[in-house]
């Protein structure tokens, strides 16, 4: 960072983009992160609890609150751990086929800050492998109804990748939205319950693609973000969430390079960055200092993939003010 975040002042921000200059060239993470406050929050291992799930009669008491949007947390605070573990261990039936030697929950120490320019998400864990991760970050401002009380489980159906009921590639490219006639996928991927038209949210169901479109122009998707860190090296992709688990048009946290992954004595420690305002509104949420967003994490810690991963119940987000994890102001 070439200047001094101490002296970033109003008149040299409006001097600096009068000169036609980035304005990243003077923003920065925080110069010393012991500074800025940090939220342990527990990410657990979910198995397979799809919505669909959530909604059955296995999902005790929880099967006729969740329709409703009751809040995960509303039952389950401080319930992760021993979720996670219970998952894991086997003979559940969330998990068929449990993997061996990992943990049930990760303890993840969250910082978040802000500088007027950029996002930056810290995340500190203890990890069980030297491979690679995955961190992904999934946020709403409001648009998708229930996100901020039920998270990313709203994404996650039956007949989807590596959950029951994995619908075959040659039924996906037969349908006619997902398949060779259009979008030529050959799996099912997260989507929202908004694109369907029947209660249950099939994977099939789908609305057309121009009532799709129109769900999207008005902000009805979920920001879905990752950064892989492989040898330390940040890999992005910049994602939403709506019919499918679709890429953005044009990647607005490209610049991989200025987000940070360090593995010492066995903790990772990572550090993403992305811009308040990416300048693309139809695929990324714009983030305004001042206001508050939903958001849900999700870590591949190691060579695990699909759903192996942990994740976290939603959290609200303040950019610039206080909520449950707060992006500090540094300037
Ligand atoms: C009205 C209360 C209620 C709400 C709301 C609720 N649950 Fe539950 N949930 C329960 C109960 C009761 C159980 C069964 C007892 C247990 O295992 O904790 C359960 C079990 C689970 C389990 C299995 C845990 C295990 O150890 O077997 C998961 C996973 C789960 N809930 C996830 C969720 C998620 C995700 C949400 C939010 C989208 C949610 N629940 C909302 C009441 C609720």
């Amino acid at each position: 960072m070439s200047t001094s975040l101490g002296f970033r002042t109003l008149g040299a921000a409006v001097l600096i983009s009068a000169f036609g200059l980035s304005g990243a060239a003077v923003a920065g993470p925080p110069a010393d992160w012991s500074e800025v406050p940090e939220k342990t929050i527990s990410l657990f291992y979910p198995g397979q609890s799809s919505y669909n799930w959530l909604l059955s009669k296995e999902h005790k008491k929880g099967n006729r609150k969740v329709p409703k949007g009751a809040a995960c947390l509303d039952c389950h605070e401080d319930d992760e751990q021993d979720m996670g573990d219970a998952i894991i261990e086997g003979d559940h039936p969330l998990e068929p086929n449990p993997a061996e030697g990992i943990n049930g929950f990760i303890e993840v120490a969250v910082q978040a800050a802000q500088d007027g320019e950029n996002l930056y998400l810290r995340f500190k864990w203890e990890t069980q492998s030297d491979g690679p991760v995955r961190v992904a970050v999934m946020l709403d401002d409001g648009k998708v109804p229930n996100f901020a009380a039920q998270g990313c489980w709203l994404t996650c159906h039956d007949g989807m990748n590596s959950n029951p009921e994995a619908v075959s590639e040659d039924k996906v490219k037969a349908h006619p939205l997902f398949g060779d006639g259009g979008m030529k996928k050959k799996d099912i991927r997260k989507y929202l319950a908004a694109s369907r038209t029947d209660e249950e949210s099939s994977w099939d169901k789908t609305k057309s693609a121009d009532e799709i479109a129109k769900i999207k122009a008005s902000g009805g998707f979920l920001d879905l973000m990752y950064w892989r860190f492989k040898d330390g090296k940040p890999q992005t992709k910049d994602g939403y969430v709506l019919e499918y688990r679709n890429g953005d048009a044009k990647s607005s946290i490209g610049d991989a390079g200025k987000s940070t992954g360090e593995l010492k004595d066995g903790v990772y420690t990572v550090v993403i960055q992305r811009k308040l305002d990416t300048g693309h509104p139809e695929d990324d949420k714009i983030l305004k200092v001042g206001s508050v967003y939903s958001v849900g994490f999700a870590i591949h810690d190691g060579k695990v993939k699909d759903r192996f991963h942990y994740t976290s119940f939603p959290f609200a987000l303040g950019i610039g003010v206080d909520a449950d994890i707060s992006a500090v102001s540094v300037k």
